[in-house]
């Protein structure tokens, strides 16, 4: 992670950061970046998905001088005093803790609401009150819905096809309420299909990539949900966590309170991702050479076709993604395949 996303003043003098969701695939690639940063991280996870072996692995990879600069508290972003401890003397808020897939808010709404909207309110409410610098957070391209519209710009949208999309838009309106009512500032970040080390390849609502790579280096059936001509705008985390950093640290007045997509605005199928994640594989696994997915009934709540327009995170965040697909498998591949055979 280039020093130069941080401003020259926070290298000199750390600020203190919070991160929830901290031990989940996002949150510890972002805690990761910051620590090797030297700042000073708060991390705020209640193990709802994520993992303590995350935090061990980023444990691992900073220094112990960087990792004495990490607290982490064990709690649940439904309870507000919890925010309120997590927010005292914070500058920077990264929110990243919620329920991810849209199956599972399909399957479970209450539990999904309960996180994503009474949790971010909280969050919201301790941010306010404990007076943080900036408020960043988690949003998402299923706030899109049902819009044909192709790329998506930010300010077209469509209607949520799932509980979890409902929640994803509801916090960013209640973000911009928070603006105008109370004057925290805040940037929503919508985030298109994120993978890279760390994520989960395990359980039902495991995401496609990590899932996929799982199954072909493991030689077991990989499962296309419709004909694959789907397609994603994949993004590779470390894009995702240069855009927080950015983010954070702007102090463009036109680039704050508002919401952008993260992505790389690339448009594959998922017969071409499969391609590339055997093209990445087949030197160490020869057994993929004859490879062949099974195809079955598209998936409810999931939408045909997603693929970001990040002209506007461009102009008003400075934002660059440094990674394609193919340069992000390329780079997690070592990881995928220690965590994942
Ligand atoms: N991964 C993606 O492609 C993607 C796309 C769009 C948006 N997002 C959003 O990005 C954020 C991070 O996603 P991720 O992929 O890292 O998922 P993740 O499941 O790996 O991480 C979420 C973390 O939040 C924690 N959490 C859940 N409920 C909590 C609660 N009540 N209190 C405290 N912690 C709680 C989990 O334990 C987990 O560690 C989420 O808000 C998600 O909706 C992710």
């Amino acid at each position: 992670m280039p020093t130069s996303l941080l401003p020259p003043q926070l290298l000199r003098t750390p600020a203190t950061w919070l991160i929830t969701g901290v031990a989940g695939f996002i949150g510890s690639n972002l805690l990761e970046a910051l620590l090797r940063l030297d700042q000073r991280v708060i991390g705020l996870d209640n193990f709802a998905t994520g993992h303590r072996y995350n935090l061990e692995q980023v444990r691992q990879l900073v220094t112990p001088e960087q990792w004495a600069g990490f607290r982490f508290i064990d709690g649940d972003i439904r309870d507000l005093p919890t925010c309120q401890d997590a927010c005292s003397g914070v500058d920077y808020v990264l929110h990243q803790a919620a329920l991810g897939s849209v199956p599972r808010s399909l399957d479970d709404p209450i539990t999904s609401n309960q996180t994503n909207i009474d949790g971010f309110l909280n969050m919201l409410v301790a941010a306010r009150d404990q007076r943080v610098k900036r408020f960043v957070y988690a949003a998402s391209s299923s706030t899109y819905g049902d819009h044909p519209g192709l790329p998506k710009v930010e300010q077209v949208i469509g209607k949520p096809l799932s509980p979890y999309a409902v929640t994803k838009y509801v916090n960013e309106l209640y973000a911009d309420v928070f603006a105008r009512s109370y004057g925290l500032q805040s940037i929503g970040l919508r985030y298109f299909n994120v993978f890279g080390p760390r994520q989960d390849p395990n359980g039902a609502y495991a995401a496609v990539i990590p899932k996929w790579l799982a199954a072909m280096i493991g030689n077991q059936p990989l499962y296309v949900n419709g004909d694959g001509e789907t397609t994603r705008d994949f993004c590779y985390v470390q894009n995702v966590v240069q855009a927080n950093l950015l983010a954070a640290c702007s102090e463009n007045a036109d680039a704050i309170n508002q919401v952008y997509n993260v992505a790389v605005g690339g448009r594959t199928s998922l017969n071409q991702l499969l391609a590339m994640m055997q093209q990445v594989l087949l030197p160490r696994y020869p057994h993929l050479a004859d490879f062949k997915p099974v195809y079955r009934d598209f998936r409810a709540g999931d939408v045909r076709h997603s693929q970001a327009d990040i002209g506007k995170a461009e102009c008003l965040l400075g934002y660059r993604p440094t990674h394609s697909i193919q340069q992000g498998l390329a780079e997690a591949i070592d990881w995928y395949v220690a965590h994942l055979a």
